[in-house]
């Protein structure tokens, strides 16, 4: 915990123009190309897990592309939240009235593909009606316009709902920068600078000063859900060894003691809209997960997106790693069981279809990080253990082939593998294209395969390249 000691570490670490890495889908075990129907690698896994595993993404009525749409949520997902729909401009126009017209759309659109449902949210600062925040009070706010639109919108959606968000990005992000100083709930909440801590005429000025208005919501969710719904609080840039997420945990932990809602209620759903060049290592991931499973408390993945510099083929299959790490993450965790992509195809996605941060191309075709997702799977489900962090390189995790599989990444050798021990690397064999081939302490191959040549990138690290 000495920062010295942190800043010689990232010195001495070798900067990578491009990371090579690993993956399951380079072994013929795995499918690497074609359509993917994956209910059944779901259902595998929910075995495994001994409890329904829901991955799904987001769906709102109207969509372009209705048939590609319905078809990847009867075959591809089985799980679909509203990314719109649910919201309280959506849900209550006026002050008083109940529309869940669009909410109740998006769930029966989730019963015709036989998915399941997630409510997605029932307290943000953004996307309000447009008489909040008005001039309500604080205790107005509190004791009765809170209250009334959770009681209204749960109660509405009824009993199948498997989580919702009751409150939305409370959680301010300057509290990183007080990294080794632990914020009390209030503090870490304020520091959102938003309403209604804050006035939203930009005043500044404090209009709820406790935090009166998240227990509020809690209790009134606590009261109306059904007993098997999960009762999330649900924010960005978390899950990584930091303050906001200790942040996070501070909430939690007050809305347990003061709004009384029992750990076996609640959930922390992270959100993890990140990018190839910033994401949650597994490591993290997994500690905080089990942080929360310690206390019966679940996590979910929920905004899964992962943008890209651009799409060459080497930053999908970093996308794919990382995708990867972050599935493996919650497969692992006994208490995560809800994954959630946020929107479906890049041309859809709300970071634009430069980013490509999602599972589906433009055109609505799987792209590597899909057939990866499937792999991770289809492991999880046989028994294997967890996989090494892809993400971290080829440099220090290598994929396995599965049991009877066979690597057909060597140069033409085809290797069965009779384990699913991690492949080593012997001096004089081949790297697959973007593959690793040399840099200091480099002990791995140090030829590559046919078609591409090792190309010195830096002292630490040269690479297959086309
Ligand atoms: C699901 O599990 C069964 C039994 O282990 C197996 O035969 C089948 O291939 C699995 N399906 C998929 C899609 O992984």
């Amino acid at each position: 915990m000495f920062k010295s000691f942190v800043v010689l570490s990232v010195l001495a670490a070798p900067v990578l123009s491009q990371t090579a890495v690993s993956l399951l889908i380079d072994f013929a075990g795995y499918q690497s190309s074609g359509t993917i129907n994956l209910r059944s690698t779901l259902n595998n896994v929910s075995t495994k897990k001994g409890q329904t595993f829901h991955f799904g993404s987001t769906y709102d009525t109207g969509v372009s592309t209705a048939s590609w749409t319905k078809n990847v949520f009867s075959t591809f997902f089985n799980h679909i939240v509203a990314e719109n729909g649910c919201k309280w401009d959506a849900t209550e126009p006026s002050r008083g009235t109940s529309s869940l017209t669009e909410c109740l759309a998006v769930q029966s659109y989730a019963t015709s593909c036989s998915a399941s449902f997630r409510g997605h949210n029932t307290f943000w600062h953004a996307q309000t009606p447009s008489w909040l925040p008005g001039s309500i009070t604080a205790s107005d706010l509190v004791n009765n316009v809170i209250p009334q639109h959770v009681q209204q919108e749960i109660q509405g959606m009824g009993t199948s709902v498997t989580s919702w968000d009751v409150v939305n990005e409370i959680v301010g992000d300057g509290v990183s920068n007080g990294m080794f100083t632990l914020k009390s709930a209030l503090q870490c909440v304020q520091n959102k600078k938003d309403w209604p801590t804050q006035t939203s005429d930009g005043s500044n000025t404090a209009l709820v000063t406790d935090l009166s208005f998240v227990h509020a919501a809690f209790s009134t969710a606590l009261k109306y859900a059904a007993s098997n719904t999960r009762l999330a609080i649900n924010d960005y840039n978390t899950g990584a060894n930091d303050a906001k997420t200790a942040c996070v945990l501070a909430v939690l932990a007050d809305i347990n003691q003061n709004a009384g809602v029992p750990y076996n209620r609640l959930a922390v759903g992270f959100q993890t809209h990140i990018s190839t060049s910033g994401f949650p290592s597994k490591a993290a991931l997994t500690a905080n997960f089990a942080k929360l499973a310690a206390l019966g408390a679940n996590a979910m993945i929920t905004e899964l997106d992962i943008s890209l510099p651009s799409t060459s083929s080497a930053n999908e299959r970093l996308q794919a790693a990382i995708w990867g790490d972050i599935l493996d993450a919650c497969l692992y965790a006994s208490n995560c069981n809800e994954f959630i992509n946020w929107d479906t195809r890049d041309d859809q996605s709300w970071i634009g279809t430069a980013g490509a941060g999602t599972l589906f191309d433009s055109n609505g075709n799987p792209k590597p990080a899909a057939f990866e997702v499937q792999a991770r799977m289809q492991r999880f489900a046989s028994g294997a253990p967890m996989l090494c962090a892809t993400a971290l390189g080829t440099g220090s995790c290598m994929a396995s082939g599965p049991t009877g599989g066979s690597s057909t990444t060597a140069g033409g050798t085809t290797t069965t593998h009779t384990t699913t021990t991690p492949v080593t690397s012997p001096s004089g064999c081949l790297s697959p294209l973007y593959g690793q081939c040399g840099g200091t302490g480099w002990t791995g191959c140090t030829g590559c395969a046919s078609g591409s040549t090792c190309q010195v990138s830096n002292p630490y690290y040269s690479q297959c390249l086309a």
